[in-house]
């Protein structure tokens, strides 16, 4: 009975913390959706809380028609989502020059209310993937008014016709853009601003030129051939050691020039006449550069080039959106990858990890500079956007549960949103199962957030034993899969344990074991642990002075209610090795407490 007080009473300090700091915050913001920063952590606070958007994209067009919505909002709530993320087309919403249709959008944040769903609005407006396909058709048809870029060849960006890509350098189309985007925000503050259903805005998709690796329009020569402005200049001799690392090296191997054309400061574009193959596969690059190529600038000064056109032009949409509702606004880019390397074969320019100083200089107003996550070294991605500050946002991605766990508890996101969410595939139900099992755990981990008393831990099947300190202990976890039971051995573990072999012919319980098991830990005491999610066992060894020997003294799972810790089963005897092994399980959440004997 004393532990579940103690329990109890850290969470309720825990809580208690956050009222107070809530109830600061609240009288200044009344509830908008804004960002705040709590330890190496910026959260999303909405209504005066830290909120975690356990999220789903639509595919593009999926809200254009809300009949066509009405079959996929329960299948949002039943993978518990608390928050969708639904484009806005730029055609959709001015069909005509300054006549906006506002009906679309009031339709997704009514049915998002009646579903308890937060909404992130994805502004679909000049770029799309690159292209210019959401624009409207009174903007496609002026290409006087809205010029388009060029590429190496003369022609405009096209796959199979005459698919064309806005120019940055087309002041009548930001402003058009900014315009829009601008009445969009200021009808949303109209409808929304004392409810925030809706927490984020997305400006533009993954901008950036395709496949060339810049603009060659005679705009975009001339803009080239001038000098780097001395903004950006400023800007990077104020930050020169902070600078992204790949970037600075860019900047140290042309001496860091502090002015100049921008291939004197930062080395050569690539030749309008040399050709980007749609895959840059070794061969032509060697085994070796395949490897590391992906995180590298190739022929710098262009990407850079067009990071600060873009950074340019979107923060002047962000900026008059703001000026209409100032609530947390991020661009997204679509990732350099091994067989896409060089720019172009990506969309050259967008806020990628190499440029996000560019972004930064370019872009004050735009809060979030977020992954498009498909790639596996999903853990290395979040790092690479994690650095400066930057908060992390991940709005398209797998459906990966393990990924949204290590997003959650290692990386401190601020959300996670699979792509694709209302399509034909089900939504996996070890995704369902980890945002049930997120959802219940946010307060106490956004509580930890930011701070050295929450981490994640992932393992793959036949990974050896993984160490982890935290808090007064150090941890090591071994693979388990989904069993829940194990032979004792030497504590500590040293190899790795598969999960048995399924019998043949044996009905399956549940979905099939993961092959990745993933859980969030936080240290809520000095002998106190919560676990959330599994497939591991864990083993603990003290890392202060006293006796050597740890004891499970108390094991539960359970779940929050209300704040507080309720208990779904207390584990001893057969369920804990008779106190000798912790395992823990996929959406299970466990609350440890440990004891130490000579
Ligand atoms: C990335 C884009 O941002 C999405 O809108 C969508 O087109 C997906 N790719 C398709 O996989």
């Amino acid at each position: 009975m004393r532990m579940k007080m103690n329990a109890i009473s850290a969470l309720s300090l825990l809580v208690l913390g956050a009222a107070l700091t809530i109830s600061a915050g609240a009288q200044t913001d009344n509830g908008v959706p804004h960002l705040r920063k709590q330890g190496a952590a910026t959260q999303l606070i909405v209504d005066g809380k830290p909120f975690l958007a356990l999220a789903g994209e639509l595919t593009n067009n999926a809200a254009t028609s809300l009949p066509m919505m009405e079959p996929i909002w329960p299948r949002l709530v039943a993978a518990n989502l608390n928050t969708v993320l639904v484009g806005v087309s730029w055609a959709q919403f001015e069909p005509e020059e300054g006549n906006f249709n506002y009906a679309q959008v009031d339709g997704v944040i009514a049915k998002a209310r009646e579903n308890n769903l937060h909404i992130v609005f994805l502004w679909f407006g000049s770029w799309k993937n690159g292209t210019s396909s959401f624009a409207p058709y009174w903007v496609k048809k002026d290409y006087t008014r809205f010029p388009r870029i060029q590429i190496g060849d003369g022609k405009t960006v096209s796959i199979s016709g005459p698919i064309e890509l806005l120019s940055t350098l087309g002041d009548a189309t930001r402003d058009a853009d900014a315009a829009a985007f601008a009445a969009l925000m200021r009808h949303i503050k109209e409808v929304d601003g004392a409810r925030h259903t809706v927490v984020m805005m997305q400006v533009e998709n993954e901008v950036g030129v395709l496949r060339d690796s810049r603009d060659r329009s005679p705009a975009a020569n001339r803009a080239f051939a001038g000098p780097v402005p001395a903004e950006l200049m400023k800007y990077l001799e104020a930050h020169k050691d902070t600078l992204i690392p790949e970037f600075r090296e860019v900047w140290a191997a042309n001496g860091y020039k502090s002015s100049g054309t921008w291939e004197e400061v930062f080395g050569p574009g690539k030749p309008a006449d040399l050709k980007i193959p749609i895959q840059t596969q070794s061969p032509p690059m060697s085994a070796d550069e395949h490897e590391v190529s992906w995180r590298q600038l190739h022929w710098p000064s262009d990407e850079i080039f067009m990071a600060w056109n873009y950074a340019r032009f979107v923060e002047k949409v962000v900026h008059e959106g703001k000026a209409s509702y100032d609530i947390p606004m991020y661009v997204n880019g679509w990732l350099q990858q091994p067989n896409h390397a060089w720019p172009g074969t990506y969309p050259s320019g967008g806020p990628l990890p190499q440029v996000h100083d560019i972004w930064r200089a370019g872009a004050p107003d735009v809060d979030i500079l977020a992954p498009d996550l498909y790639l596996p070294y999903f853990d290395q991605v979040c790092e690479r956007f994690s650095r400066n500050g930057n908060p992390l946002f991940i709005p398209e991605t797998g459906t990966d549960a393990a990924n949204v766990i290590m997003a959650v508890g290692k990386h401190n996101t601020i959300g996670f949103s699979p792509f694709g969410i209302d399509g034909n595939r089900p939504i996996p139900s070890e995704l369902a199962a980890a945002y049930e099992m997120l959802n219940n755990m946010a307060p106490i981990i956004l509580a930890h957030q930011g701070t050295d008393t929450l981490t994640a831990v992932r393992m793959v099947q036949g990974d050896p034993p993984k160490q982890v300190k935290l808090g007064n202990y150090t941890m090591t976890f071994t693979y388990t899969g989904r069993i829940t039971r194990l032979a004792p051995q030497a504590k500590g573990g040293v190899e790795a344990s598969p999960p048995p072999p399924r019998q043949p012919g044996a009905q399956a319980e549940g979905p099939l074991p993961p092959l990745e098991a993933a859980a969030v830990v936080i240290s809520t005491g000095p002998d106190e642990y919560y676990f959330g999610g599994g497939g591991m066992r864990v083993d603990f060894t003290p890392n202060t002075p006293g006796p050597p020997n740890v004891g499970l003294g108390v094991v539960q799972t359970g779940k929050f209610v209300d704040g507080k810790w309720e208990l779904t089963r207390w584990i001893e005897g057969d369920d804990d090795a008779q106190g000798e092994i912790l395992v823990l399980n996929p959406g299970t959440i466990v609350r440890v407490q440990l004891y130490r004997v000579p």
